[in-house]
């Protein structure tokens, strides 16, 4: 019997990797006792879901997916600086009734770009102005990289950029993009069997950094024309991971054991390719 569980939530929830990526770490570190699930969670039901986890002495842990990552904010009694400055959360801990909220997705974008470049100084282009993009662009400005964001709708763009203090740019200036040395898509653009890719023609180059935080298809198009002209790929498999491991950390109090986690994820992944 499991004396220690954790969750995630969303709507829909079955495809989520999470439960992969946190068992894979209770195994590889003999957690015996830890169990992970996966808990469909209706918009609707959002608030009766926080108040049960108040009253819960066996959850250690809630991993966030769509749609409730704002939602559930307004839910909790305590944010960290990072939630609260981007406007989501994605794990929250309960402790002795109260709630804690916090975003380890900006963690997942460092963590994943930190193999390929160094950010300090770097021009970063980020396509999107949504949820996503604000993760990304918080953690991006925290590790001083120069950030330019590009979005469908620019109003939306030059909001993001006013709160995180940093550039816009028109996301059909291919030129402007393909000056960046890291580019990255923030958007759903790529998502599923959609053949379409978020930057224009002619805005890829070699010697970039291009990530798609996008993983499903885990190849999507945006990720195959970047390696088609020479630049190093980031898939978005490894930003879920390193968010999933800050999350284990939380949870657990242990460091999580990375490579077993990710050996569990690309099996699954690879699977369905
Ligand atoms: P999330 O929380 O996953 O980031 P979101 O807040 O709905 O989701 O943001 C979606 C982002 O993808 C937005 O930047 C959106 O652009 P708009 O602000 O113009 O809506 C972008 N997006 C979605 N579909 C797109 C498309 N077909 N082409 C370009 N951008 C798209």
């Amino acid at each position: 019997m499991a004396r220690y569980a954790c969750l995630v939530i969303g709507d829909p929830v079955e495809h989520s990797l999470s439960p992969v990526l946190h068992d894979a770490g209770y195994e590889a570190l003999g957690l015996k006792e830890w169990k992970y699930a996966a808990q469909r969670v209706l918009p609707e039901a959002l608030p009766a879901f926080a108040a049960n986890l108040r009253r819960s002495d066996d959850v250690r842990g809630v991993s966030v997916t769509m749609p409730h990552k704002e939602a559930i904010m307004s839910l909790l009694d305590e944010l960290d600086g990072p939630a609260a400055l981007i406007g989501a959360v994605n794990t929250i801990v309960p402790d002795g009734g109260r709630l804690r909220g916090y975003n380890t997705d900006w963690l997942g974008v460092l963590e994943a770009l930190r193999p390929v470049c160094n950010l300090s100084g770097e021009r970063v282009a980020v396509i999107g102005a949504g949820g996503a993009a604000r993760a990304f662009v918080y953690g991006l400005v925290q590790a001083g990289a120069k950030v330019t964001v590009y979005n469908r709708t620019p109003g939306k763009a030059e909001e993001l950029a006013r709160r995180f203090d940093c550039a816009v740019g028109e996301l059909g200036d291919a030129a402007a993009i393909r000056e960046a040395g890291v580019v990255c898509n923030t958007t759903s653009v790529g998502m599923g069997d959609g053949p379409a890719s978020p930057v224009p023609e002619g805005a890829l180059r070699a010697g970039q950094v291009v990530f798609d935080a996008v993983y499903n298809p885990y190849e999507t198009k945006l990720l195959r024309d970047a390696a088609a002209v020479g630049a190093t790929v980031v898939h978005g498999t490894e930003m879920l991971l390193h968010q999933a491991a800050a999350q284990f950390r939380l949870f657990t109090g242990r460091a999580a054991p990375v490579e077993q986690m990710r050996a569990a994820m690309m099996k699954v992944v690879l699977e369905k390719l």
